[in-house]
């Protein structure tokens, strides 16, 4: 099913309000900070992870919509980052995207049959007006809609179905490739479905390669190939969706998918509780970027970040193989920080004395 490596980012920054200019001493906002990946010819490649972690701007820069600040993107053996004329022409036929809101990202002033047409226009110019109506209506066809729906406008139907119209729009231009940034998050629960088995069944019929980008696990668990769980800007974990979600060694993912129901029996009791908040990209924590919400944080987690590593399977914890034998620990109670638990550990290896002050221990340095 996967075959040869289709698109490949190496080491892709992408920091907003790095530029300097007169807001300067404002810190970037770190979106995307060092994100290596290769997705494979026809296989369904999932990226998970909360919100603001930097998924569509990953997304944006692997199309060229958005600059790289640093790294680079292949697609095919083109470099995207420098594709000029022709060269960007054709991959921006090649790559096209899906969006979130179907609402929004269709010209309301368009007729479905103008907005799938358009991209007909730029990409087969050579097509008679004749010609180019029977391709938008066996592009209709092809997402679960009627010919004559060409004559309508978006207000006209429902949210899946306008997604469908977006999905059609996206096949026009016979892309290799499509992205769908949280595609259904929009939609009804009951029409999701159906927009993930006709991605599901475009990919399988047309050879399509599919990136699609979720914040829970719970959309793209049954949809995907492999797996990518992304924390504030950076992959923690990749790999066969299979291992990842039935064997996740991250602890950010063990509670993403403690988050999600379970269906097949897993043990629950075993996923640990995420602590806080998504920290904020601008001042991310040191280390280990995942260290102050992470119930197995130990000191070195919050001076060494770790690296991605592993052949199939892909973690970034210094820790994991010991977590994955060993119990959760009993402290996750809310009040107890991250800090809260290094001191205690500073205390233990350097002698010092901990004060025990509204049930929170800190150390006294
Ligand atoms: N154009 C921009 N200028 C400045 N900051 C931005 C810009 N676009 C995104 N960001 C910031 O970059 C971070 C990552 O945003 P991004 O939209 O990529 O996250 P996401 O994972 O797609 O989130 P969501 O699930 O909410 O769509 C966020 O902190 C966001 O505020
Ligand atoms: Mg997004």
């Amino acid at each position: 099913m996967s075959g040869d490596v289709i698109l490949e980012a190496v080491n892709v920054v992408k920091h907003f309000g790095a530029n300097g200019g007169w807001l300067s001493n404002k810190r970037p906002v770190q979106a995307v900070d060092g994100v290596s990946v290769q997705i494979r010819q026809g296989e369904t490649f999932a990226i998970v992870g909360e919100s603001g972690c930097g998924k569509s701007t990953l997304a944006r820069v692997l199309m060229r919509l958005l600059e790289p600040t640093e790294g680079s993107v292949k697609f095919d053996g083109t470099d995207v980052s420098h594709a000029q004329g022709n060269d960007l022409k054709s991959l921006r036929g090649d790559m096209q995207f899906v969006f979130q809101d179907p609402f929004s990202s269709l010209n309301p002033r368009m007729s479905v049959g103008r907005l799938v047409g358009e991209p007909l226009e730029v990409h087969a110019p050579d097509l008679t007006p004749q010609e180019r109506r029977t391709r938008v209506a066996a592009l209709l066809r092809k997402v679960g809609l009627r010919a004559e729906h060409a004559d309508h406008y978006p207000h006209e139907f429902s949210g899946g179905q306008r997604q469908r119209i977006g999905i059609a729009r996206a096949l026009a231009a016979e892309p290799r490739l499509i992205i769908g940034d949280e595609p259904v998050s929009a939609l009804d629960v009951s029409v999701q479905a159906q927009v993930i088995n006709l991605l599901a069944d475009l990919r399988r019929d047309l050879g399509l390669t599919l990136v699609v980008i979720a914040h829970d696990l719970g959309v793209i668990r049954h949809m995907s190939d492999r797996v990518a769980v992304m924390y504030l800007g950076r992959f923690v974990e990749v790999g066969d969706a299979e291992d990842v979600l039935s064997r996740p060694r991250h602890p950010y993912t063990q509670a993403l998918m403690a988050a999600i129901p379970m269906m097949d029996g897993t043990d629950r009791e075993k996923a640990p509780e995420l602590l806080g908040e998504l920290p904020n990209p601008s001042d991310p924590p040191s280390g280990c970027r995942f260290h102050t919400r992470c119930p197995y944080a130990r000191p070195l987690c919050q001076t060494e970040s770790p690296a991605l590593t592993g052949e199939a399977h892909q973690t970034a914890c210094h820790f994991w193989e010991e977590i994955a034998g060993a119990p959760v620990p009993a402290p996750t109670r809310k009040s107890e920080t991250a800090e809260a638990r290094f001191a205690l550990y500073r205390a233990a290896t350097t002698g010092g004395t901990v004060i025990h002050n509204n049930n929170s221990p800190t150390a006294e340095d």
